[in-house]
């Protein structure tokens, strides 16, 4: 297949890039030199005859939407807008890379994919946004939300983690935001599968199991060997910072392993494989 592959260079990119690669043709977007909120790029992407187009470009940064809003939907919808346009023009499927914030996070459980989104933050309606423009132009979608992404070289909690630990000798975690840590190799290996199905429709890929910011920190010293590192438990409540992220953010994996078989592993074991062969990514 010819697949083109938009934030090509993001965390989620660079793992879809070493997962696809020589068995499908790829071509890897991302900016200074494509802009997915430019119109010119729907008829450049269109040029390339994807049979199917990957969109991981987003912005990423959840506070930075929270203080510019209308950035975030300039970029997570409108930009989406015109991926979407891109594929309608070269008859292209597009697999849309979502996230677990487009729910509210009152839940008790983790979601489904058939529960009804109610996004509590920009970043959260503005990828909601893009789900919704997806929909309404494309036939031949899948939507898969996916959360808490990590990998080697991005901008990600672990790193994060490690690297307040080492500066300040004690860390302050949110003990009550639950979530499912995914790594983005399992997560590239899983979309890699469903592009090959034709099985449209709305997916929760992330890895196996629900985490605390607090167990999922305490996990990541203890392999990196700082698990003496004293970690005080925060409220999420009493955690300030720009946006709001749903309580429970926890996605269930119900959908892709119910009707295709495709399973992503415990998010400790992936973990594990993080810190234990890091050029396995
Ligand atoms: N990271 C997570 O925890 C998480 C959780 C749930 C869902 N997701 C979704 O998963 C996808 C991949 O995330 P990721 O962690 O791989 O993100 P990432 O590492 O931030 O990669 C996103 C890429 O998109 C690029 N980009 C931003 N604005 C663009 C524009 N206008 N035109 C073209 N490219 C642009 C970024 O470039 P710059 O770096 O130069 O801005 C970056 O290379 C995103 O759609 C995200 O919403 C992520």
């Amino acid at each position: 297949m010819r697949i083109a592959i938009t934030g090509g260079r993001g965390q989620l990119g660079r793992a879809l890039a070493r997962v696809l690669h020589p068995e499908h043709s790829l071509v890897l977007l991302d900016l200074p030199e494509c802009d997915i909120t430019r119109r010119d790029e729907i008829d450049n992407i269109a040029s390339f005859l994807p049979d199917v187009v990957i969109h991981a470009a987003a912005m990423t940064d959840v506070d930075g939407c929270a203080r510019n809003p209308l950035e975030a939907y300039r970029v997570n919808a409108l930009g989406t807008q015109n991926i979407a346009l891109a594929c309608q023009r070269a008859n292209a499927a597009m697999l849309y890379i979502s996230t677990n914030e487009v729910f509210d996070g009152t839940k008790d459980s983790p979601y489904l994919e058939f529960d009804p989104p109610h996004a509590i933050n920009p970043y959260g309606a503005s990828k909601l946004a893009g789900e919704h423009i997806v929909q309404m132009l494309l036939d031949h979608a899948y939507i898969v939300r996916t959360a808490w992404l990590y990998s080697h070289g991005g901008n990600n909690f672990p790193r994060k983690i490690i690297q307040s630990a080492r500066a300040r000798g004690t860390l302050a975690v949110v003990e009550d935001e639950l979530g499912n840590p995914t790594f983005a190799p399992d997560l590239a290996r899983a979309l890699a599968e469903l592009v090959e199905t034709s099985h449209y429709g709305i997916y929760h890929l992330v890895g196996e199991g629900v985490a605390s910011r607090y167990e999922w920190a305490a996990r990541v010293l203890q392999l990196a060997g700082m698990g003496n590192v004293p970690i005080t438990r925060v409220r999420l409540a009493d955690y300030k910072r720009a946006s709001t992220p749903p309580r429970n953010g926890a996605l269930a994996n119900f959908v892709a392993a119910t009707t295709l078989g495709i399973r992503l592993r415990p998010w400790q074991e992936a973990l594990e494989e993080y810190f234990n062969q890091p050029i396995a990514e």
